[in-house]
């Protein structure tokens, strides 16, 4: 027998605005461990009613595959995407990662050919040396605050591979953009944006301040229009079946979504690397080596990664353990079946990708961090939909391939020229909101590499004779 909505098990309905408060406060504060605990204390499906509004939880890979895949057709992206008012549509616009439809198929096509693998393997060496000259301002000893350094090179890297223009200058911009996104994007105040508050107004400011970046873009590129082969040119040239270009304000949902969803991803990822790095030092060894025999002190190319299994494995089990992005929001646009659950119309569902990807159903002592589990024979046994930090079905990131190729040049690159230490006793917090961020940075010490010191004296000593 299917079950039924109303017999989905889970907490009390959240039935007043001082319940829907303290909900939101739990949330701000500990979202990860709430996802966990609804997950021990109710199971794969737990059923939230927050003023009457039905809100599913789901940790199940199988489910994930229905939602995502086989049956993506009865869901779309919910509020916490679309709402031009509180949702990332409010900073997106109408760009790929928050519509849905027809429009949705015509822009995902456009912006897809930027992707393409022949094109990305162009941009490895951007990727590269940006890393280095971010090496060349640290200073062995010195403190940096790493999640700060991963927002800027990767934002770097995103404007001049996507948009071929150095960013430098304005990062302030989207940066104050990104945090208010993590801030203030989804159902996670009671304050409507009307009111100004301190924070509202700063949110105002942000997107005011983007925008006239983004505008002046794209004016710059359409009065002195030469095809840059980069993104920006693609969209500036791309036409529809009735032979339409872009409008500036469609130009600018694109370019938006791809600085915003583009940058702090990766970011992220390389946060929860160096982070875990510092933990495991049997896994840093090996990682150590592994650069060491394979690079040996030069610069890491697109071709070497290849011959760098041992960091590409870190890179997948960085993000099973912690993923940069913990779970993506739908709603169902019809009753619809899932499993054995009969689904209603109007229901959102948060798909839970941390907690499933920390399923010891699905992984062998899921709590140790152990990037063994990925060789190619473990993976061939892994469930599916078990591990998805991109997502899966026709929403999958589109930027997955470009991802994957930057954080490991510049794990690679990074690594292989300082170690980057934690302070004895420093906690860093997780913050899950659009992404999964260091929640008060990540102050770190690099030190440079003894083997490189070692080959640079070398050097030095063979030159010399
Ligand atoms: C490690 C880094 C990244 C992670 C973990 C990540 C994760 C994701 C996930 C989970 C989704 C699916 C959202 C959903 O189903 O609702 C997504 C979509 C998307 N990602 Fe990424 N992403 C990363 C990097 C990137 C990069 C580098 C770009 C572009 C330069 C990018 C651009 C996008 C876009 C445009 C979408 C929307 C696609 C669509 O709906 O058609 N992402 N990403």
């Amino acid at each position: 027998m299917p079950i039924k909505m109303n017999d989905i098990p889970g907490p009390a309905p959240v039935k007043n605005l001082y319940q829907v408060y303290k909900l939101f406060s739990s949330f701000n504060n500990n979202s990860l461990g709430l996802l966990e605990s609804y997950h021990r204390d109710y199971g794969d499906v737990v059923l939230l009613e927050v003023l009457g509004q039905p809100q599913l939880f789901i940790a199940n890979p199988e489910l994930f595959r229905e939602i995502m895949v086989t049956k993506a057709s009865s869901f779309e992206k919910d509020a916490d995407y679309k709402d031009k008012n509180r949702g990332l549509a409010r900073f997106l616009g109408d760009g790929i990662l928050v519509t849905d439809g027809e429009f949705w198929k015509k822009q995902r096509k456009l912006v897809t050919p930027a992707f393409h693998i022949n094109r990305i393997s162009e941009y490895a060496e951007t990727m590269v040396d940006y890393s280095e000259e971010m090496l060349s301002d640290w200073t062995s000893g010195t403190k940096v605050d790493v999640a700060e350094e991963m927002m800027k090179l990767t934002l770097r890297i995103v404007a001049r591979t996507l948009f071929n223009t150095d960013i430098r200058a304005n990062i302030g911009e989207i940066d104050a953009t990104m945090q208010a996104v993590n801030e203030s994007s989804g159902s996670n105040s009671l304050i409507p944006t009307w009111v100004p508050t301190p924070k509202e107004l700063k949110t105002r400011k942000a997107i005011r301040d983007l925008d006239a970046y983004v505008y002046g873009l794209i004016k710059e590129r359409r009065e002195n229009f030469k095809d840059e082969g980069d993104l920006l040119s693609m969209l500036l040239l791309a036409e529809d079946d009735e032979g339409n270009r872009m409008s500036d304000k469609q130009l600018r949902d694109e370019a938006v979504t791809l600085f915003l969803a583009g940058h702090e991803t990766t970011a992220n990822t390389l946060n929860w690397t160096f982070y875990y790095l510092a933990q495991y030092p049997e896994v840093e060894a090996k990682l150590h080596e592994e650069l060491d025999r394979v690079l040996a002190g030069r610069k890491p190319t697109l071709a070497d990664l290849r011959q760098l299994p041992y960091t590409e494995k870190l890179v997948k089990e960085s993000m099973r353990f912690m993923p940069a992005v913990s779970g993506v929001g739908r709603k169902a646009i019809e009753d619809v079946q899932i499993g054995n659950y009969l689904i209603e119309k109007g229901t959102s569902i948060i798909l839970n990708f941390y907690t499933t990807h920390r399923d010891s159903r699905y992984w062998d002592e899921p709590l140790a961090f152990n990037p063994e589990r990925f060789t190619a024979e473990k993976e061939k046994e892994q469930h599916r939909y078990a591990y998805i930090p991109f997502g899966a079905g026709a929403r999958v990131c589109v930027g997955f391939n470009f991802a994957i190729m930057e954080a490991n040049l510049l794990l690679a690159t990074i690594a292989q020229d300082y170690r980057l230490v934690l302070e004895k006793g420093q906690e860093i917090i997780p913050m899950a909101r659009i992404t999964t961020y260091p929640k008060e940075g990540l102050p770190m010490r690099p030190e440079k590499r003894e083997r490189l010191i070692v080959k640079e004296e070398t050097e030095a000593v063979l030159q010399e004779a």
